[in-house]
């Protein structure tokens, strides 16, 4: 039976072992991300029983609030949203390590009052504690949050050691190669590189993890894995719902800042990279980096490699929706695109003429998530007396969510006494091999950051890589305005653009 202790996907890709005694702050305490997902995380992670026998809780945040206040959102928010009902049992040692320090992010003395609490835990622990800052924060007060963790030497604290500090950061990391390159100099100024975890939640993801073991744990795939048998490869990464109250964020953003240079292209990364020598963080990441840095420049304007669209009003869900512009906190006129999609070419040997095609978008049909393989045609000469001459190309296709799993798309004989034949489905699904209590992307992310492992966070030099492919197609499209952005109903599969982007290659997109 898989218990939870004993699922499979627990041990991810490497085995946590000794996750050394651990104070966690946690930046931005009373923020949506901490309710929704770190407390729940931590919760679970306690339950699985991994996180270190000496762990701490700091809430850092700039209202003022009780400790105990702080413990009993904590434990309402992990009643909200955990996987699990919550015990007291698990949640109650926890608690009674949980405090909560109030200061401003720019407020020196607020971090000295920070690294003396942690000087406080240490000396009733008896012992040295690591100390993990999760920056959880809005982006603008990312670098106060930094100059302040080095000024008050959190930063530097037991470098060189097991226990050194490191510091997660959430997204977004920079909003072009400009902001980018500027956030990492901050970072830089004050902490090493292997004491920094960039965090994209996508690689968090069991699916997402299990592309690696999928692509690198059996022989079959590596032979049809390149340009010879692959037609092009399509990555989609489609929302059902809107924008909802996040227009201000959203306006800010647009869908090639908030899912596609970042969300999109982990994806991309992970299956056009060559094998890593190890699954050693910098092994991997060498490797994503070189697929980033192969990337072919996009083509900019009409007929080019990038093309953007805003949802109108139609139907979702069986409900009549608005249009993005008709939603709450957008500016009229506004030109944020809801869905973005580019045609990619990796110039390398091994995907030198492959497009990759990737889209997102918001209120689109269903929420799916799915790298597609296609491969080649095969050849249908064999079967030319039959009406199917036209034989489909086989595709695999790496269901990411919402129904993980994997499929096969083959052509099969129908039974019969003539030929005929019709592509047929394998399927391997997740929830029905594993069950469905499969951990969080955030429960994982959060254990490789205490226990040090950077394998599934992004390093610096890939976080500007990626900027610097988009950063050209940002600028054009804002210099652009509402020129060249196309529109599709709320509820379809997107804007007709996008199919011309395929059609140019006799391709078209896959209905997932
Ligand atoms: C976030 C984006 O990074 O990812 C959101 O800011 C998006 O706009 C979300 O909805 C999607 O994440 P998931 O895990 O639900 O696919």
């Amino acid at each position: 039976m898989n218990t939870p202790e004993r699922h499979p996907f627990l041990q991810g890709l490497s085995r946590h072992r000794g996750a050394p005694p651990t104070v966690l702050v946690i930046f931005g305490a009373s923020g949506d991300l901490t309710a929704r997902k770190l407390l729940p995380a931590l919760y679970n992670l306690a339950a699985d029983n991994l996180l270190p026998a000496d762990f701490h809780l700091i809430g850092f945040g700039r209202s003022p609030l009780p400790d105990d206040e702080f413990r009993r959102s904590a434990a309402a928010s992990i009643r909200e949203f955990s996987r699990r009902a919550p015990e007291d049992g698990i949640w109650n040692p926890i608690a009674a390590h949980t405090r909560y320090l109030a200061g401003g992010y720019d407020e020196a003395a607020a971090f000295t009052r920070l690294r003396e609490l942690i000087d406080e835990l240490e000396r009733v622990a008896g012992r040295e504690l690591q100390t993990l800052c999760y920056i959880s924060t809005p982006p603008t007060v990312f670098r106060p949050i930094l100059e302040n963790l080095g000024t008050c030497g959190l930063a530097a604290r037991r470098r060189g050691t097991a226990l050194a500090t490191k510091v997660v950061i959430e997204k977004p990391f920079g909003r072009d190669l400009a902001s980018a390159r500027e956030l990492n100099r901050a970072i830089a100024g004050v902490l090493e590189e292997r004491q920094v975890f960039r965090i994209d939640h996508y690689l968090g993801k069991e699916t997402v993890q299990d592309l690696l073991v999928q692509r690198f744990a059996n022989a079959i795939f590596e032979p049809l894995w390149n340009r010879n048998y692959v037609d092009c490869v399509q990555l989609t990464v489609a929302e059902e719902v809107g924008v909802g109250t996040r227009g201000g964020y959203y306006e800010q953003s647009g869908c090639l800042r908030d899912m596609l240079q970042n969300h999109t292209m982990q994806l991309l990364a992970l299956t056009a990279m060559e094998p890593p020598v190890s699954l050693d963080a910098e092994a991997v990441r060498d490797e994503k980096v070189k697929v980033l840095q192969a990337i072919r420049p996009l083509r900019l304007g009409p007929g080019g490699d990038a093309v953007r669209a805003q949802y109108t009003e139609g139907l979702s869900g069986g409900k009549r929706v608005p249009g993005y512009l008709a939603e709450n906190g957008i500016r009229p006129g506004s030109a944020t695109e809801t869905y973005a999609a580019v045609r990619l070419f990796v110039d390398n040997w091994r995907w030198a003429g492959v497009p990759f095609y990737l889209r997102s978008g918001k209120r689109l049909a269903r929420r799916v998530t799915e790298i597609a393989i296609r491969f080649k045609r095969p050849p249908g000469a064999l079967f030319a007396g039959s009406d199917q001459y036209d034989l489909a190309p086989n595709t695999l296709a790496f269901q990411i969510q919402p129904d993980e799993g994997m499929t096969v798309l083959l052509n099969g004989k129908i039974p019969g006494l003539e030929t005929r034949i019709q592509p047929v489905k394998m399927r391997y699904g997740y929830h029905t091999t594993f069950g469905s209590n499969t951990p969080e992307a955030y429960e994982r992310l959060v254990l490789d950051a205490i226990v040090g492992d950077g394998t599934l966070f992004i390093r610096g030099d890939e976080a500007e890589t990626s900027w610097r492919l988009y950063t050209p197609v940002l600028e054009a499209w804002a210099a652009a305005g509402r020129e060249g952005i196309d529109a599709y109903p709320a509820g379809s599969w997107g804007p007709a653009c996008a199919d011309a982007l395929l059609a140019a290659h006799g391709h078209e997109w896959r209905k997932p």
